[in-house]
């Protein structure tokens, strides 16, 4: 464990009385002054282990590590970790100031020190001079920055963030993950946040855990989860993709769509069983002619900054693909891709084989990620 790390969990599990197993073996280790994610569909157990960090769950199997000593049973308000929740939990019949004050009143702190706190941390959330109003006259955004003014008043090493942009209309969650992104770094103090939307994940965070049902199924940096996913939930989880069934021919050399082409991976097993991963940027409109693949389009939707365009291959496998030009529906088109654009999949990988077959890559100096 290295020095920079401020908390690890070492196998922890989650079983519940009634026998449901939500937390399976969870290894992770966060460093300090970063910026996590936990993502991943409803249910798959991010709220329980924020709930597991701040000291409101206790696992059922497995260490949890702050700071090097073991936490399983340390309660939350020994604990140096703030929460901000989904829905804020703000205290309807006190104004701003108090709000935030509130924990400080709680450890008794005297009153100009709370004073100068209180306004310190408003300061940093940009809401000085809104200390006296009421919570019911504050409006989403603004309540969920007294949310994290309040947790930052307590000045934890660790913030957790529990879905808190979720209640917010597109253009102001977009707007707060800048300043949640800002705040995190003019602080330097470590965050989680737990988010089950794949764009803010990539947009804000230093390191990802991808989630699904109970475990962790790949962790690495925003980069690295786009570019190399592990596995098909993954790859279909974070963001849109054409996943399909192929065959490693040999090193560089892959098979699908009944055809063989190059492509950038290598260490796999000489016609091994893959999935390939082709994202909707990557793949480019030509002619038939000139097209890697022969496609026909189905749909075309306009998107905003590019075309949606849902095509057909002759064996009934859908392409989406992402342009800026447009496709007529109906029409035989080629797509082309370069070899990087393929991205080889092995059934069933652990983090550990994937990662140690990336690094292959490097040191070959052939891998262009
Ligand atoms: N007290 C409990 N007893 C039994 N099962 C529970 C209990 N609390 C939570 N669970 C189950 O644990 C699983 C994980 O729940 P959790 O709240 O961690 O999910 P989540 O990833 O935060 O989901 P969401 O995105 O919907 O908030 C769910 O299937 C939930 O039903
Ligand atoms: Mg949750």
């Amino acid at each position: 464990m290295g020095d920079n790390t401020i908390i690890r969990f070492d196998g922890v599990s989650k079983r519940y009385e009634d026998g449901t197993v939500v937390l399976e073996n969870i290894e992770f280790e966060v460093e300090r002054g970063k910026f996590y994610t936990l993502l991943g569909p409803s249910g798959c157990g991010k709220t329980t282990i924020l709930r597991m960090i701040a000291g409101f769950t206790e696992p059922t199997g497995g260490s949890i590590y702050f700071n090097g000593q073991v936490i399983n049973k340390v309660p939350a308000n020994k604990r140096q970790v703030n929460t901000v929740f989904q829905d804020y939990a703000l205290f309807p019949h006190l104004n701003v100031f108090e709000n935030v004050a509130f924990g400080l009143r709680i450890k008794k702190m005297k009153k100009d020190a709370v004073t100068a706190k209180v306004k310190e941390a408003l300061q940093f959330v940009n809401l000085e001079g809104y200390e006296q109003r009421s919570i019911s006259e504050m409006s989403g955004g603004q309540k969920q920055r007294v949310a994290i003014a309040r947790a930052l008043v307590n000045e934890p090493e660790v913030l957790l963030l529990d879905e808190p942009l979720s209640a917010l209309d597109l253009k102001l969650r977009t707007e707060m993950q800048y300043e949640l992104r800002e705040i995190q770094q003019r602080l330097g103090i470590t965050f989680i946040f737990v988010t089950h939307d794949q764009e803010e994940a990539l947009a804000m965070s230093d390191e990802i855990f991808v989630m699904n049902k109970g475990k962790i199924e790949q962790s690495g940096t925003p980069n690295d989860i786009y570019d190399e996913p592990i596995n098909r939930f993954v790859a279909d989880f974070i963001g849109e993709s054409n996943i399909v069934p192929g065959r490693m021919i040999e090193d560089f050399l892959v098979e699908f769509n009944g055809k063989r082409f190059h492509c950038v991976d290598q260490g796999l097993r000489d016609n091994e069983s893959i999935e390939v991963v082709i994202r909707p940027e990557d793949l480019e409109l030509t002619t038939v002619e000139k097209g890697k693949l022969k496609v026909r389009v189905d749909t075309q939707l306009f998107r905003g900054v590019h075309y949606e365009i849902s095509c057909y291959d002759d064996s009934g496998h859908e392409w989406l693909v992402h342009s800026t030009r447009k496709a007529d529906p109906g029409s035989e088109i080629g797509l082309d891709f370069e070899p990087e654009a393929i991205h080889v999949m092995r059934f069933g990988e652990s983090e550990e084989d994937f990662d140690r077959r990336l690094e292959g890559y490097e040191e070959g100096g052939v891998y262009a990620g």
